[in-house]
């Protein structure tokens, strides 16, 4: 029995462990390619969570935030704010899509006035902060401030904190335009994280005014588990610091969180140390893809006012920033990590891949995968763009690359034309998906899904009944095929593997003709027997089998479509 408590705390234990036991997929069937047809409209992707409703974050914020490059220093005032909003403007990144100039602690007095306002600090701020939020408005432009949950703030001057004062604080806030809180969790006097943070989410949402809200409790709670409904994203560790092992030992720790992000609900590695001084422009490249990879939150954490051309360059690659932007908001997850040679991909929207090959150690070496390795297939050829060089190439199957030390070679992967089944009976764990997109580890070919490495689940159990045949996902997982056209019906069983145990999990499996929902399991769990389906595909370009943890978070939800049979003319 499968006892193994499916707590991120143990995934993140055995991670990198993990790195480096990754091998190649199972057998494709051997196709003949044809012609592209027009894309058939998409069915849609679970996300893990369903986010804050404040509509706000459907793609991860971007904007800039002072305190990497000044904490509390003098220099942190309104000319620098100002001067931040129009750099902005004039050096093009506003059209790249950086948003909210926002400020972190140490814009108020360490008292509140007799009326128990916040009161900024007339030195810095001296035509208070409604003044700047106004000039960032008039800019194009958002404005966002700092507190913590707490007594006071982080800083050791102790600036006073939103504890007890949410309401006021917030309605505060609201009336100075204020677009964004990033709420800290210092001096919390040990209260519970989720009602401190809930109190603020309740009271931005009472002002009426749309306030993206940025939780940073550093991963203290597990708010991945928890914050999705509460914030627009949570910090998931301690504060980076400007140096590699700093921002590498983050990501790592972020990289292990990606079925928990979503629109509306990111997960956060903290702010940017790109043009700082502390990494080589190859580090701050590594760094810069790395965040869009996992789709982080992207604010520029320098100086922009005197940034270098190379600082601008990378913060300005339209097509790194793509990435993070992209519709689908997927974050990236590990696909191999053998020996620092990391592999990561992110599924896009219109049905290609962003790979990082990152080099974590001290030599240049060649990092490999293959379009199996990152979740896509079924085409004879893919075309590859280096979104750093900006060169272009294509490929049958492996993606490699020479990588610097400590550096990163990034590739937009699109799939050429789609090749369909052949005529006949298929079992589907013998074709070659065109996306596959699974909560914890690879979706499996004929195994369970134990989460982590190619081929580590356990022959495919459910209710007792074994099938040889088979996939093996967990929620929130989406499998595509293509079909071209010719394919009729897709007879499958469905259910939660017993390695689950008992009758942990619960999840609903759909099949998707399309765009057209054609079966649908109901909410399964543990304890249930396998369910047959039986999808009618007549006519359709494509088939999708979905999985989502049918709203009540994805532990336990190793979901198997078992015996999937499809039949072609
Ligand atoms: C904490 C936060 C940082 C920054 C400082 C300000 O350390 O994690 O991002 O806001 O407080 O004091």
């Amino acid at each position: 029995m499968h006892t193994e408590r499916h707590t991120v705390r143990a995934r993140l234990a055995t991670f990198a462990a993990t790195l480096g036991l990754l091998a190649g997929g199972g057998a494709l069937t051997a196709v003949t390619a044809q012609a592209a047809p027009a894309p058939p409209a998409a069915a849609p992707t679970p996300t893990a969570a369903p986010a804050v409703d404040n509509g706000l974050a459907r793609t991860p914020q971007m904007g800039f935030n002072n305190w990497n490059s000044t904490h509390c220093r003098a220099e942190f005032n309104e000319a620098m704010v100002k001067g931040i909003a129009d750099t902005f403007v004039s050096q093009g990144l506003k059209d790249a899509g950086y948003t909210y100039v926002n400020i972190d602690d140490c814009w108020a007095l360490p008292q509140r006035d007799a009326s128990g306002n916040l009161v900024p600090d007339p030195v810095r701020f001296p035509n208070g902060i409604k003044a700047v939020a106004d000039y960032v408005h008039s800019k194009g432009l958002k404005f966002g401030i700092y507190s913590s949950a707490g007594t006071k703030t982080c800083d050791v001057q102790g600036f006073p904190g939103g504890l007890g004062h949410e309401q006021q604080d917030a309605g505060l806030w609201a009336s100075w335009g204020v677009d964004y809180l990033k709420y800290d969790n210092c001096n919390n006097t040990g209260a519970d994280a989720q009602q401190r943070y809930t109190a603020m989410a309740n009271a931005l949402k009472a002002t009426g005014r749309p306030i993206l809200y940025s939780i940073c409790e550093w991963g203290e709670n597990q708010p991945w588990n928890w914050a999705a409904k509460t914030g627009n994203s949570w910090r998931t560790t301690g504060d980076i610091s400007d140096n590699w092992s700093s921002m590498i030992g983050i990501a790592h720790r972020n990289q292990g969180l990606a079925p928990y992000a979503g629109p509306g609900a990111w997960n956060d590695p903290d702010m940017l140390e790109v043009g700082n001084g502390g990494m080589t422009d190859t580090e701050y490249r590594t760094h810069f893809s790395l965040w869009a990879q996992m789709a982080a939150p992207l604010l520029i954490g320098s100086d922009l006012r005197s940034a270098s051309p190379a600082t601008l360059a990378i913060l300005k690659n339209t097509d790194v920033i793509a990435v993070d932007q992209d519709s689908l908001g997927k974050q990236g997850t590990v696909v191999s990590g053998s020996g620092g040679l990391v592999v990561m991909s992110k599924p896009l929207a219109d049905g290609s891949r962003s790979v990082t090959l990152t080099n974590e150690t001290t030599s240049a070496r060649t990092v490999s995968t293959t379009v199996e390795a990152i979740g896509i297939g079924g085409a004879s050829s893919y075309a590859l763009k280096d979104l750093w060089s900006k060169q272009t190439s294509t490929t049958t199957g492996t993606i490699s690359a020479s990588v610097p030390a400590h550096g990163t070679v990034m590739y937009r992967v699109t799939p050429g034309a789609p090749v369909p089944p052949p005529a006949g009976v298929n079992q589907l764990s013998e074709l070659a998906w065109t996306s596959a997109i699974n909560g914890w580890g690879p979706v499996e070919r004929d195994r369970s899904n134990g989460e982590q490495a190619t081929g580590d689940g356990r022959t495919l159990t459910i209710g007792g009944t074994t099938y040889a045949k088979g996939l093996g996902t967990h929620a929130a997982s989406s499998i595509t095929y293509y079909l071209g056209g010719g394919c009729s019906t897709l007879t499958t069983s469905v259910g939660i593997d017993d390695e689950s145990g008992g009758a942990n999990g619960s999840v609903v499996f759909q099949i998707y003709r399309d765009a057209t929902k054609v079966a649908d399991s109901g909410r399964l769990t543990g304890a249930d027997a396998p369910r047959a389906l039986t999808a009618d595909l007549s006519g359709g370009l494509e088939v999708r089998l979905v999985v989502t943890d049918s709203g009540d978070g994805i532990n336990y939800d190793h979901a198997d479509w078992a015996a999937p049979t499809l039949t072609c003319t």
